[in-house]
């Protein structure tokens, strides 16, 4: 009997409307376009200022679109995993409420916590269920709205994130496409230097916790960046090493959108042409989960059947992982 894989049958993206550019973020604090744009490659990012809106409906909106290129009804979902570091709420967990907004009755989800590297895990995670015979309609969403833990007065980070969000339907085929392999790592000494400090169970909000800034993202970005380097180079290689590929065989490298020279980085090291690599991190800046998806939304007009991917991310934690994909 043919082997089961998990294809991505549709791709859906969302961003807010309203632009953060450089220019604004100039008169917000110290900093220029020209630091801004060398250091990181980011134009302009989007923000979610509609009142009472959040991730999930971010994530309502990605989601319609990938159901739509198949042409599923959300009653027919089974199940949806949501990858977020920034619910609507502690709990219930964000996939819940999506899929209510959504309408999807006959479903269940949950949310994976695995920041920028969160959509590889839940996009494994789901397709596993595929693979195994268990559900035939899987929905793996990335969504954050960064701009709801983000010190606009802090210039280290507030120039970085944007908000977005970006799914994909899996579904069983027989065919040879899909999800062939992933490896995913994580290393909890790394938690130090991407993190929020307050807000959790060790450190409850209080008082005290808002008036030291520490419900905002903290970074030290210099050491995450030497990581993030490191972990997506040989976690990708090590894919390809395993699948008996090489750098010649891959379509395209869909990385996390972090800073355009971590993934100018990346690509050189591996040897990946520019023209191969997904960028669109200019528009978005830094959207988390929801980098990833969103490239493939952006780029799916430029993909063929059959094309080798390899999506790779690195984040806080640290989490850090590489998905090899072959297009449906
Ligand atoms: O997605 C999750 C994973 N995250 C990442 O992968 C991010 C990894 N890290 C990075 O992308 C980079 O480290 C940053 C973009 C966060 C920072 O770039 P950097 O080249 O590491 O800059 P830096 O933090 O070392 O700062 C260099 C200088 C400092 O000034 P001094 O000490 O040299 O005088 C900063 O104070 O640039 C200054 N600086 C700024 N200047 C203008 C820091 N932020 C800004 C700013 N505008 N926004």
């Amino acid at each position: 009997m043919a082997k089961v894989t998990a294809a991505i049958t549709g791709t859906g993206g969302y961003v807010p409307e309203d632009v953060l550019s450089n220019t604004d973020l100039e008169k917000m604090v110290d900093t220029n376009d020209e630091w801004i744009t060398t250091r990181t490659g980011i134009k302009e990012r989007r923000i979610l200022r509609t009142p009472g809106m959040a991730t999930s409906d971010m994530a309502v909106e990605a989601v319609k679109k990938a159901l739509q290129k198949s042409g599923t009804r959300p009653e027919e979902v089974e199940m949806l995993i949501c990858a977020t570091v920034t619910p609507d709420t502690t709990f219930p967990d964000t996939a819940n409420t999506i899929l209510h907004k959504l309408g999807a009755k006959n479903s269940f989800g949950f949310d994976i916590n695995a920041a920028c590297s969160g959509f590889l895990y839940a996009l494994t995670t789901g397709a596993k269920f595929v693979e195994s015979g268990m559900y035939k309609k899987v929905v793996v969403v990335g969504a954050d709205m960064m701009s709801s833990i983000v010190d606009y007065t802090d210039r280290a980070t507030c120039i970085i994130f944007g908000d977005g969000a970006g799914a994909v339907l899996l579904e069983p085929v027989t065919d040879g496409t899909g999800l062939i392999d992933s490896i995913l790592r994580s290393d909890g000494s790394g938690r130090e230097y991407l993190h929020m400090k307050a807000g959790g169970s060790l450190k409850p909000a209080s008082a005290e916790t808002v008036a030291r800034r520490e419900h905002y993202v903290y970074q030290d970005g210099k050491p995450v960046f030497k990581a993030a380097v490191n972990g997506m180079v040989s976690t990708v290689q090590q894919l390809l090493d395993r699948n008996n590929l090489s750098v010649a065989d891959i379509a395209w490298l869909v990385p996390h959108q972090a800073n355009i020279r971590i993934i100018n980085t990346v690509g050189e090291y591996l040897g990946f042409p520019p023209e191969k690599v997904m960028v669109n991190i200019h528009k978005y800046g830094n959207t988390t989960a929801a980098t990833l998806p969103l490239c493939l939304w952006e780029y799916q007009n430029k993909l063929h059947r059959g094309d080798y991917l390899v999506l790779t991310a690195f984040g806080g934690g640290f989490t850090w992982g590489s998905t090899l994909l072959k297009w449906h």
